[in-house]
């Protein structure tokens, strides 16, 4: 079977934890196409031939889930030429048999548009860098909260790719709901969508 959950949204609004759970509920495969974009942003020298070369050594750098690396990601992801050079791997990965969660930024829109469930997973920004900040557990709120806004500008205003809802994507805004609120409200519309057997 193939079946693919496209899973967008902004940074730290819960698309990471919301698909891991899916994508472990239903023994699909999971993908946080963010890593990607991750991995070329640290790996330094020309962006665009960090893309095409992307090993599973970068990949299994302890480094990329860090502000810093963040930071670099959003920065190479305005490249049309990165995202190019990403994209097969990505489709390739969500048709894969047994089903695939990926998780992103385009995944609805533009890597798997034919995706049989599309979720737009939101928070406010404040909720967003609350959590961000607590996770840290040092700095000041008020810089994290301009991080996380700064992030949504050039997440949202870049040329190729921004950031946005498919226009067929479920929004799931999750400000007010604890993460198994979360989960469990995105698993229904997964199973509800499920090819009967
Ligand atoms: O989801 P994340 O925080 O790991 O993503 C880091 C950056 O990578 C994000 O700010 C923009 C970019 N990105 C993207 O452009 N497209 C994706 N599908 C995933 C991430």
């Amino acid at each position: 079977m193939q079946f693919t959950v496209a899973i967008d949204g902004p940074a730290a609004a819960g698309k990471g934890t919301i698909s891991r759970a899916v994508a472990e509920r239903f023994g699909f495969a999971h993908l946080d196409t963010g890593l990607l974009y991750r991995a070329v942003g640290m790996k330094g020298g020309d962006p665009v031939a960090a893309a095409r070369a992307l090993s599973e050594a970068d990949l299994a750098r302890p480094d990329l889930r860090s502000l810093e690396a963040g930071e670099a990601a959003s920065t190479v992801a305005v490249l049309p030429e990165v995202r190019a050079a990403l994209l097969e791997f990505q489709r390739a990965f969500a048709r894969r048999e047994g089903g695939a969660v990926l998780d992103g930024r385009d995944i609805g829109t533009v890597i798997c548009p034919g995706a049989e469930v599309k979720l737009f997973v939101t928070a406010s920004p404040e909720i967003r860098a609350e959590r961000r900040w607590r996770e840290a557990g040092a700095g000041e709120y008020a810089d994290v909260l301009a991080q996380v806004r700064a992030r949504d500008a050039r997440d949202m205003g870049r040329a190729d790719a921004p950031l946005r809802p498919a226009e067929d994507a479920i929004p799931l805004d999750t400000s007010a709901l604890s993460i198994e609120d979360a989960i469990a409200a995105a698993a229904r519309l997964v199973a509800a969508r499920l090819p009967t057997r």
